[in-house]
């Protein structure tokens, strides 16, 4: 188990100064509307990834009429404990991360030091419609249990730009001179039969996951699952590479005449069904509220599996919207999970003292 045991946000959103101090066991932040509730629980997630989880730019976590801000915490672990420090000063155009007092010399280094996993009401409709959004919170999933993901999404990204501009700038000579594009199709095909496998894999790992808590959580026999619709199989995800790279070759007609790049895993889609039915076509709010819930339980045991350690599970008002039924299975499944921070306004049917909960106001 990992977990932290402070926390102290400088600057942050509605934060001159706050320090928080958490034990292991579960915490419940009580307050009114807007005292920042929401916030903490990001100040938490940045620690994980160096940024927001709810996708905000530094500038906008940033106090408003602040210079810097600075996120600082204890995290605990059976074998030790460390301190991570995040500080950031546009005055400098900088943002650095220090594991244990060392500065990092890039963020994405901070990454697997402290792995958390952020349940956000604002996703549930975002994340769940959408079909950028539902690639981000697998790329989150995966991200977290391996750095080397990471790096191939970022060079991905990077190399897609480059051969987009080329479609854009070049277009009529590399119809006449496709091998002009080439060096970027392979590049292309390399990094993103890495990602599209990587996800496959992960998707396929989490699936009975799901289903479970899915089924634990309604009181329905509705089977939710997920699946990766891409070019790329589960089967053939060991030829990933040839795959791409034939489809970047094939389709660039096509491409030239649209001046964007058509296949690879920026392109692929993460559906969620239940029986059998996309949910962004049909779910009700509780539906949807009760599968991204099933997909972040389930993102917390995988990466349980995959680091070893359990994650600090981070739940934003995951109890509003959903009937007593469904939120007494939440709190009934949540000792099973590692340290558990969890906010609510403030709602006098759910009795946390009586589920172990310590309750922390602001
Ligand atoms: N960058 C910022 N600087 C100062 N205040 C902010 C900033 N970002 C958000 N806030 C304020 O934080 C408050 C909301 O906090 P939030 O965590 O969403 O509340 P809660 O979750 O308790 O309802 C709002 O009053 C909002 O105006
Ligand atoms: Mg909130």
């Amino acid at each position: 188990m990992m977990y932290v045991s402070s926390l102290k946000l400088t600057n942050f959103r509605n934060f001159d100064q706050a320090e928080f101090a958490f034990d292991r066991a579960k915490t419940a932040i009580w307050a009114d509307n807007a005292r920042g509730k929401s916030n903490v629980l990001e100040g938490l997630y940045f620690l994980a990834l160096a940024k927001s989880g709810r996708g905000a730019r530094d500038r906008d976590v940033l106090k408003w009429g602040a210079d810097y801000f600075v996120i600082e915490a204890h995290i605990e672990r059976e074998d030790h404990s460390f301190s991570i420090r995040i500080a950031y000063d546009p005055r400098v155009g900088k943002k650095q991360a220090f594991l244990a007092e060392i500065p990092l010399s890039r963020l994405s280094d901070l990454i697997g030091a402290f792995n958390a996993v952020l349940f956000s009401p604002e996703d549930v409709d975002l994340v769940l419609r959408e079909p950028v959004q539902r690639r981000r919170i697998l790329d989150i999933l995966v991200s977290q249990s391996s750095s080397s993901y990471l790096a191939d999404l970022e060079g991905y990204q990077r190399v897609l730009a480059q051969r987009n501009r080329l479609l854009k700038d070049r277009s009529s000579a590399l119809l006449s001179h496709p091998e002009q594009v080439e060096p970027w199709n392979e590049q292309l095909a390399e990094l993103g039969g890495r990602i599209v496998s990587r996800r496959i894999e992960a998707l396929h790992e989490i699936q009975p996951l799901l289903t479970e808590y899915y089924r634990s959580i309604a009181p329905t026999s509705e089977k939710m699952q997920a699946s990766y619709r891409s070019p790329i199989s589960m089967e053939t995800r060991d030829r990933g590479q040839d795959i791409l790279f034939e489809a970047l070759t094939t389709r660039l007609p096509q491409e030239v005449k649209l001046r964007y790049t058509l296949t690879g895993p920026h392109r692929d889609n993460l559906i969620f069904t239940l029986d059998g039915k996309a949910v962004h076509q049909f779910a009700s709010k509780g539906q949807l509220k009760t599968v991204l819930l099933s997909w972040k339980l389930a993102e917390a045991t995988f990466l349980e599996r995959q680091t070893g350690w359990r994650p600090v599970l981070l739940m934003d008002d995951v109890f509003s919207e959903l009937d007593p039924k469904r939120a007494q299975a939440v709190l009934n499944m949540i000792p099973n999970f590692g340290q558990v921070v969890v906010t609510s306004a403030r709602d006098p049917d759910l009795d946390f003292e009586a589920h172990g909960f310590r309750m922390l106001g602001l």
